[in-house]
């Protein structure tokens, strides 16, 4: 069998693509001791662990990932407390108040953004734009204070570092315990005030959101908040710089998007097949479980590999070629990422934002295209994808001729 290479080497770093293909075809089911989790790569073992038709997985393995930096969130739930926790939140993320009250936020934070460097024919899309769009539409949604936003931006860097930490780094361990006592510090006493003035924003909707006579505490809330830093600000940061180096890679595909605006969510979704925001996500098993290539016993940890499942050759044609007209995409304008890949998950935890998130990038492609209708890559750059446990470009230098408007 061929050697696979370790996912925490700077081999597999700076492309796991190639393991991906390995592990699918000839290790679909490994043991790796410093994750102390078992791997899986295919498509329907992915799937499989996501929809849990027979209940045999939690997501018991949170307690560790996530709570020291969050607290508890809907993630950690299970069952009738996860389905009411649900109920309760989303509707703010779909509907009319995605439409009404929030599609307006999104359009004035992508368009403030852009104003900064529009007039100047040059930009990088990750560091002037990507980065800070879906977090300050986070903050502007939740009716933050604008003179915070930077203090929103310092804790967000911070939880992504503690959740990408795979290799326990005591260092970043200890910053972001020390981001979830500063966050709810600052958010708490804004919570506890929002309950009495009550507006139009995300936290006045959570405030008074109830769903059979259940209600969310002000913990509650604030862990919602934080784990929205990262659920919805660096998965969003990430789909916008990739669904730009994508493009900019296939000027073809690029030109056919400029010309017929209605191919961005075919984008979207192919950017979200192939090259998704978050590579890996873990399950705990509750039960043993029989999967391609063995069996696995009761309360071990299962790293599900988006990244490697999204390019399975059973599932999708050709799947190591960015092609957003490929067949087998089910989006044209209706949104339907559950039929086309695994990076918004599947089942009880499917992603709560991906209508959200699609505004986003459907409303930021837009005005950014209509900003640079020339956009193309600087001069000898390629994009490089970074990361392990998320990924994208890093920096996405562009160059433009600035437009009247
Ligand atoms: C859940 C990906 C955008 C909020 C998830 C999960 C994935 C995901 C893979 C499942 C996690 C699991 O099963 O363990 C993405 C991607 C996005 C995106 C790729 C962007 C392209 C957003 C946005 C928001 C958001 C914009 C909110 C504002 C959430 C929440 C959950 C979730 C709250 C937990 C749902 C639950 O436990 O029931 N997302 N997400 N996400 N996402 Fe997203």
């Amino acid at each position: 069998a061929q050697q696979v290479p370790d996912i925490l080497s700077s081999e597999f770093a700076a492309n796991p693509y190639p393991a991906y293909r390995v592990m699918r075809e000839s290790a679909p089911l490994i043991w790796h001791e410093a994750t102390r989790s078992y791997i899986v790569s295919r498509y329907e073992d992915v799937e499989r662990v996501f929809k849990d038709k027979a209940g045999q997985f939690t997501t018991d393995n949170y307690d560790w990932q996530i709570e020291p930096v969050h607290g508890k969130t809907i993630l950690q739930l299970s069952g009738r407390e996860h389905a009411v926790r649900r109920a309760l939140v989303a509707p703010a993320f779909r509907g009319s108040d995605l439409q009404e009250k929030f599609l307006p936020v999104i359009e004035r934070n992508s368009r403030e953004l852009i104003d900064t460097f529009r007039h100047t024919g040059s930009a990088d899309l990750v560091t002037d734009y990507a980065t800070r769009f879906p977090v300050n539409v986070i903050a502007d949604m939740l009716g933050l204070d604008k003179a915070d936003h930077p203090r929103f931006h310092q804790w967000y860097t911070s939880v992504i570092a503690f959740l990408g930490n795979l290799s326990g780094d005591p260092q970043v361990a200890a910053d972001g315990e020390r981001t979830r006592h500063e966050f709810a510090e600052y958010m708490l006493p804004i919570i506890r005030r929002r309950r009495n003035e009550l507006g139009e924003d995300l936290l006045s909707t959570l405030c008074a959101a109830e769903v059979d006579g259940v209600r969310m505490s002000d913990e509650d809330i604030k862990a919602f908040c934080s784990l929205l830093l990262a659920a919805g600000g660096e998965t969003t940061d990430k789909a916008i710089a990739s669904i730009f180096a994508n493009l900019l890679m296939h000027p073809d595909q690029l030109a056919a998007v400029r010309e017929d605006r209605s191919l961005i969510p075919r984008a979207f979704a192919e950017t979200l097949r192939y090259t998704p925001p978050v590579h890996m996500i873990m399950r705990q098993s509750a039960t043993e479980v029989e999967l391609s290539g063995g069996t696995i016993p009761a309360g071990v940890t299962v790293t599900c590999l988006i990244g490697a499942a999204n390019r399975d050759g059973e599932r999708y044609a050709d799947p190591d070629r960015f092609d957003l007209f490929r067949e087998d995409l089910t989006t044209t304008t209706a949104f339907s990422a559950a039929a086309d890949h695994l990076a918004f998950a599947l089942g009880r935890h499917f992603c709560v934002g991906a209508l959200l998130a699609k505004a986003e990038v459907e409303t930021g492609m837009n005005q950014l295209l209509d900003a640079m209708p020339d956009v193309r890559l600087a001069e000898g750059f390629d994009p490089v994808e970074q990361g392990v446990f998320t990924r994208g470009p890093q920096t996405l230098p562009v160059r433009f001729t600035p437009v009247a408007g």
